[in-house]
């Protein structure tokens, strides 16, 4: 299995330094965690490095706002950022800030090779200017009315009412957001990086598999729309480094952020011992990049950057692996509902190994956003960590410790059984590497309950109460530790500190991944103590009620990311027509509706597809009252497996449309439609 050892360097994005890290931002940090903890277990080299974005506007309006140098907030808030990635274990070997003479170096050196190369051109162009502030202002800064809809309040790039993108010069009587006062029209000379010289390297590199599938395909669509010159320069007052040679104009954010990995790893490099630079960066390098990043930040990363690594004459990324965002029961994280969660505010609460684990079982290696919900994560931990893997320790323990002086049996009972735990290794460590962590997942719990089924079976504390059962009791207990530690060995990237007290308890040196072949035999191991709680409602309850409280938490992290074809065009989650045809929609009569004992948001709909009656569970309790319905049309998906839930099998589903709360429309007024017909 040991394979040749690979050198891997591997980032996450780097977060904006004038907001906290919360919930959804972990996503990312844990997923890229969890791929490097199990590439170390490999035995591989694997550097995991990242930094704070420090420069831009909004992080410079931020200081200005609470009366402290941009260099303060950035000190203050690199400090939380890091306290709490440490608490979530996120095991960084190096984190740095984008404001280091590092990222400085390395950024005028790209800026200078591709400038060489005659990459980059200069272009005077005219931009909104605020005559108060005596600065120009980012689309994002400017607010008036949409010009398509007339929606007040919106920012200058597009319309949070109707969706239309358009550019600032359009809005209707336009504000700065910073002063109050209208913007005028101001020239000035910009700083153009030439992307479309690089459209065929692009265009090779975006199809050699560097990325995922869908991901590819978004990018063709980009190429066909045309790659445009991409202004990389920025007007004084800006918090940013000053383009050499030219005063008083900055490099924008976005041209030395990504620069930011290379000086991270630059600074490891400096403070360790045989680490070089040019082994992971030089144009023949053959050690492996990885970028994790969210599927916003794709365009950055995908064109731009490995455009301008080709133009510097640095090697490329090995490949980009997006994710989806987080959204929070079903819903974008909201600070009305508490679920806009900080990261310190979960701390306060909840157990990090929870979220970790909870996020693998999610996570697969696309771009579809994930959910955390709440009552789920409750059980799944419950279930699955609790409930099964501890469980397995603790139930076999106490046997050891009291009947057999702390110490192990000296042979294996079930050889068998302990081989099939370790040929689900390479099955589990390839779905690790595809970061298909919710397959790992999946198997490892599999695992756990043949382990929970075989002590089942031994029953070890009847045994204990029998007379001449000592030998097979110690054999048995024994091997319950053992299955435990191999379940423990596999779920370690996962979950790297209830694996850490895990090996105190078997006195063990940390594992990697060869050593869990070996079994422990005539080994001491210590007390158990518990290793992990269950959550309960009231944690989750004050997590969500200090959510609501902070308002404070306001970032302006988005200002930075331009609309339009550049960032805020997620790839949506699309499906072919062949799967849309697959729906069998139809109209259906509600013959009877009833509350559900226990339920707040579900009622029961007995529904008549014209003949056959289905009974189904909908969460529309908060717009209808059961009388209301009784005789009225909808439409059902009429071919959805039925679904068992708490309160009972779901036969298909009702559609609805509205906002939700008390708006929500499923009835089809009588049209003349009849149950059963086919919906077109
Ligand atoms: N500073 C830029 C990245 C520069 S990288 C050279 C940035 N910062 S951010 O703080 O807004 O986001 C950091 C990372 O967290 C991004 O990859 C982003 O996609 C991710 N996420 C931020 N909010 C998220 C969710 N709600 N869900 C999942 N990921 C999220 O972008
Ligand atoms: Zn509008």
């Amino acid at each position: 299995m040991s394979n040749k050892q690979r050198k891997i360097l591997v980032t996450s994005a780097l977060p904006y330094a004038n907001g906290p890290i919360h919930i959804g931002h972990l996503v990312e940090y844990l997923q890229t965690d969890i791929w490097v903890r199990f590439q170390k277990m490999r035995g591989h080299q694997c550097i995991y490095v990242c930094a704070d974005d420090a420069h831009g506007t909004p992080i410079m309006l931020r200081a200005r706002q609470d009366g402290i140098e941009p260099e303060e907030l950035i000190a203050r808030v690199a400090e939380e950022h890091q306290a709490d990635f440490a608490e979530f274990r996120v095991g960084f070997d190096n984190y740095h800030s984008t404001h280091s003479d590092e990222n400085r170096e390395c950024a005028s050196l790209i800026y200078q090779r591709n400038s060489d190369q005659d990459h980059i051109h200069r272009r005077t162009i005219t931009q909104a200017y605020d005559p108060v502030e005596n600065m120009f202002l980012p689309d994002r800064f400017i607010k008036g009315e949409c010009p398509k809809c007339g929606a007040e309040d919106q920012y200058g790039d597009n319309c949070e009412a109707c969706g239309a993108s358009y550019s600032p010069s359009e809005l209707k009587n336009p504000i700065s957001a910073v002063s109050g006062a209208t913007p005028v029209e101001k020239e000035s000379e910009h700083y153009f990086f030439k992307l479309g010289d690089f459209e065929p390297m692009l265009k090779e590199w975006t199809r050699g598999g560097h990325l995922q599938n869908e991901v590819a395909n978004k990018l063709d669509e980009w190429f066909e729309a045309g790659l445009q010159e991409w202004d990389i320069s920025r007007d004084a007052p800006y918090f940013g480094f000053e383009i050499p040679d030219h005063p008083g104009k900055f490099f924008y954010v976005w041209m030395d952020a990504p620069i930011g990995y290379m000086a991270s790893f630059k600074n490891l490099c400096d403070k360790t011992e045989g680490l070089e630079f040019d082994e992971f960066w030089g144009p023949d390098s053959d050690t492996e990049l990885y970028h994790f990043i969210g599927k916003d930040i794709i365009y950055f990363h995908a064109l731009f950057w490995p455009a301008m690594l080709h133009g510097a004459n640095f090697r490329t990324p090995s490949a980009i692996f997006s994710h989806g965002f987080l959204t929070v029961d079903g819903q974008k994280m909201s600070k009305s509902r508490g679920t806009f969660i900080k990261a310190r505010t979960y701390l306060d609460h909840l157990n990090p190994e929870y979220l970790r684990y909870y996020f693998a079982a999610k996570l697969s290696s696309g771009v579809e956003d994930i959910d955390l919900n709440l009552e789920d994560f409750s059980a799944r931990v419950n279930s699955d960590l609790v409930g099964k893997v501890v469980n397995i320790a603790s139930r076999c323990a106490g046997f050891i410790k009291k009947r057999f002086n702390g110490t192990l049996s000296d042979n294996i009972a079930e050889q068998e059984l302990f081989n099939q735990f370790i040929a689900a290794g390479d099955s589990i460590a390839n779905r690790y590497e595809q970061r298909e962590f919710s397959h790992a997942v999946r198997e490892i719990m599999a695992l756990a309950d043949r382990a929970n089924q075989y002590i089942d079976e031994k029953k070890p504390w009847v045994m204990a109460k029998e007379e001449g059962k000592d030998q097979e009791l110690h054999d048995v207990c024994s091997m319950g530790i053992n299955l435990f530690r191999v379940l423990m060995g596999y779920l370690r990237p996962i979950l790297p500190a209830t694996a850490e007290k895990s090996e105190a308890f078997l006195q063990i040196e940390p594992m990697s991944w060869d050593s869990l072949q070996q079994p422990l035999t005539a080994h001491a191991i210590a007390k158990f103590k518990p290793l992990m709680t269950r959550v309960e409602a009231p944690q989750i309850e004050a997590m969500v009620n200090d959510s609501k409280d902070d308002l404070a938490a306001q970032t302006q992290a988005q200002a930075e990311k331009p609309s339009g074809p550049l960032a805020d065009d997620p790839i949506a989650d699309t499906i072919e027509f062949p799967d849309f045809a697959k729906v069998d929609l139809r109209v259906v009569k509600i013959i009877k509706a009833e509350h559900v004992e226990g339920a707040d948001k579900l009622l029961q709909l007995t529904l008549d597809l014209g003949g056959e009656t289905r009974s189904v569970f909908a969460g529309i309790k908060s717009a209808y009252a059961p009388e209301d319905l009784e005789g009225k049309l909808t439409v059902m998906v009429a071919n959805l497996a039925p679904r068992k839930m708490r309160f009972g099998l779901s036969e298909g589903m009702v559609l609805a449309a509205g906002p939700g709360g008390e708006d929500l429309f499923i009835l089809n007024p009588d049209s003349g439609a009849l149950p059963g017909m086919k919906v077109k």
